[in-house]
């Protein structure tokens, strides 16, 4: 944990908006049970975590699959990514996009939850394409028109 724990030290003593900020996109495929049961418990775990470390972002899905958009600084986004990559829960998890973001798309939200289920053509077809972009941006802007089920 000290590691960990020197994080949050200069997390907390940084101005977020300014500090280095990175942009993450993954998908994964839903494992049961599914995601509105899921999310019930992963949820509460995630907006405290991402909270303390700087991380906002969305996490939508469809019956099959989740789409995550996490920004935050690098060395949050490493401790949660190798979380992620061994939580049961879900599987398959690939990274469609990563890199530096001038600012963020999603402010206010450690971790907004977007039902896609309505969107499943459009979000399957930015996955068949890798458009980790359009993913983000597609969250992003679900987001800011207040299509959310939980802050
Ligand atoms: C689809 C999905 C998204 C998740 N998103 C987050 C997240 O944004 N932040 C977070 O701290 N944990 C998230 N989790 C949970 C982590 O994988 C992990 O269980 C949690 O951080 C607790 O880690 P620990 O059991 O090692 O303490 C998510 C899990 C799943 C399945």
């Amino acid at each position: 944990m000290k590691g960990i724990e020197s994080v949050a030290t200069k997390a907390a003593g940084e101005d977020m908006t300014n500090s280095s900020i990175e942009r993450l996109v993954y998908r994964s495929r839903v494992v049961h049970p599914a995601p509105m049961t899921a999310l019930e418990d992963i949820l509460p775990v995630a907006q405290a975590w991402n909270a303390r470390w700087g991380i906002t972002g969305a996490l939508g899905y469809t019956g099959r699959t989740y789409v995550q958009l996490l920004e935050g600084p690098t060395e949050s986004l490493d401790s949660l990514l190798e979380r992620l990559r061994s939580d049961l829960r879900h599987t398959d998890l690939r990274v469609l996009a990563r890199g530096p973001a001038a600012g963020r798309l999603v402010t206010g939200w450690s971790m907004a939850r977007i039902d896609l289920t309505l969107l499943e053509a459009e979000v399957t077809a930015l996955l068949d394409a890798g458009d980790g972009e359009g993913l983000a941006a597609l969250l992003a802007g679900l987001v800011r028109r207040g299509e959310t089920e939980a802050r």
